[in-house]
């Protein structure tokens, strides 16, 4: 029984113009970035043509519109996790936002001696700022390591914790194995150890509605542009409880636009920072962007966009039936595991005895896109004891034809290299 009709997806589509455009290309490349509707493209041109203005620093008429739409957006963005105002900020990407989060716990929450663990299916944009900065910081990293069902098992994390756990970083769906992780189990494990909780969210969002007051999570992080947002664009959220007495914490970045009051003398030095969230934001924000991302967001509630998570279930489920009747392919996972709700959208796999970028190429001739590669994920690699895999991400605009051309085409991979 197929929750969405073929009418309902192609009606989605249409809101899509890449594939208007390019009615012939696959797109299963979700998971590097997503295809963008026509409402983000309206309403960036819109603030760029009648609205453009800086934010929260002139005094014109002008510029207090423009930072009024830009408060606006952030209201809608903040909700759509179920947080607060003052509880997100702006950053350029994920990778932007984890690197300031970790900064900002090792300049004012971690100490020589403490621990941060992380996980073996991170990718290296939430790995390395913590390990680059543990050896300046001298805190200890470590590696929660994948069972043989390429998950995370929580009796492990018990194991792992110890009276120096500080802090863990983990994500919220794995970006090559399609794995989500039991965030609000790892999240009451850690407020019962009085651990911080820093969550990546950059693939997990796009496929599971996350309520940040719901899971208590302390730190999370995602982009835009995974959410058919635009590029440009990364959202950080701290929970309020960390921003307690937060003028005697030391911001991770600075410099314009995050102070009331700065005077430097001889051995003087008396800054004031701002209230949150502009404690947090330097510069001149992506204003263009996160007003159009506000619009994206409301396209999606409107659409009810995650009653699509049984749909993509679904076509993952098509997926991985299909590739398994091919004898000369290796999944990853889903050989052992059914996809459900725990693990879809993201299917890692290999053809036998063919290099992933060799696959890569044949698709690319039939006009289907995919991954290939080792996905920002080399921890991962190492368990599966490959260097690359090729990766199908799936998205709500996804079809069940799409999938059939994509195993004719892996079809012919297996004629060319005659294997
Ligand atoms: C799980 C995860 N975290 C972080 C990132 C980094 O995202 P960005 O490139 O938008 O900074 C990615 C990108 O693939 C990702 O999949």
């Amino acid at each position: 029984m197929k929750t969405m009709t073929k009418e309902n997806i192609i009606k989605i589509r249409k809101d899509f113009p890449f594939f208007y455009n390019n009615p012939n290309v696959i797109y299963l490349d979700n998971a590097a970035t997503t295809q963008k509707p026509y409402i983000l493209i309206e309403k960036e041109k819109e603030l760029l043509e009648k609205y453009y203005s800086n934010v929260n620093r002139t005094a014109s008429k002008f510029s207090f519109h423009t930072t009024e739409l830009f408060d606006k957006s952030r209201d809608v963005i903040s909700k759509f996790i179920n947080s607060n105002f003052n509880e997100i900020f702006f950053t350029y990407n994920a990778t932007y936002g984890l690197n300031y989060l970790a900064l900002f716990l090792a300049y004012n929450y971690l100490k020589e001696g403490d621990e941060v663990i992380l996980t073996q299916m991170e990718h290296h944009s939430n790995l390395l700022p913590f390990v680059y900065l543990s050896k300046i910081f001298n805190f200890k990293i470590k590696i929660w390591k994948l069972n043989d069902n390429l998950e995370l098992d929580l009796n492990d994390l018990e194991k792992l914790i110890t009276p120096k756990t500080k802090a863990i970083s983990i994500t919220y769906m794995s970006n090559v194995l399609g794995v989500v992780n039991d965030i609000k189990n790892i999240s009451k494990l850690a407020k019962e150890k009085h651990i911080i909780l820093v969550v990546d969210a950059t693939q997990g969002i796009v496929h599971n509605k996350i309520n940040v007051k719901e899971l208590d999570i302390d730190f999370m992080v995602f982009s835009a542009h995974k959410l058919y947002g635009p590029t440009g664009l990364g959202i950080v959220y701290i929970n309020q409880k960390h921003l307690k007495n937060i003028n005697k914490k030391i911001p991770a970045l600075s410099g314009g636009g995050i102070v009331s009051k700065v005077n430097i003398d001889d051995d003087l030095i008396d800054i004031g920072l701002l209230s949150f969230p502009y404690f947090f934001e330097p510069g001149t924000p992506a204003i263009s962007q996160v007003y159009s991302f506000s619009h994206v967001i409301q396209y999606l509630q409107n659409i009810e966009y995650y009653n699509y998570q049984e749909y993509e279930l679904e076509l993952t489920q098509y997926l991985v039936n299909e590739l398994k009747k091919l004898e000369f392919i290796e999944l990853y996972g889903y050989n052992k595991n059914k996809p459900n709700d725990n693990r879809f959208a993201i299917v890692p796999f290999n053809v036998k005895n063919v290099h992933s970028h060799d696959v890569a190429t044949i698709l690319d001739n039939f006009d289907i896109v995919i991954r290939v590669g080792h996905h920002c994920t080399q921890l991962i690699n190492k368990k599966l004891n490959v260097d690359s895999t090729c990766r199908v991400s799936l998205a709500f605009y996804n079809t069940f034809d799409e999938i059939d051309k994509l195993i004719e085409a892996i079809k012919e991979v297996k004629k060319i290299f005659k294997i």
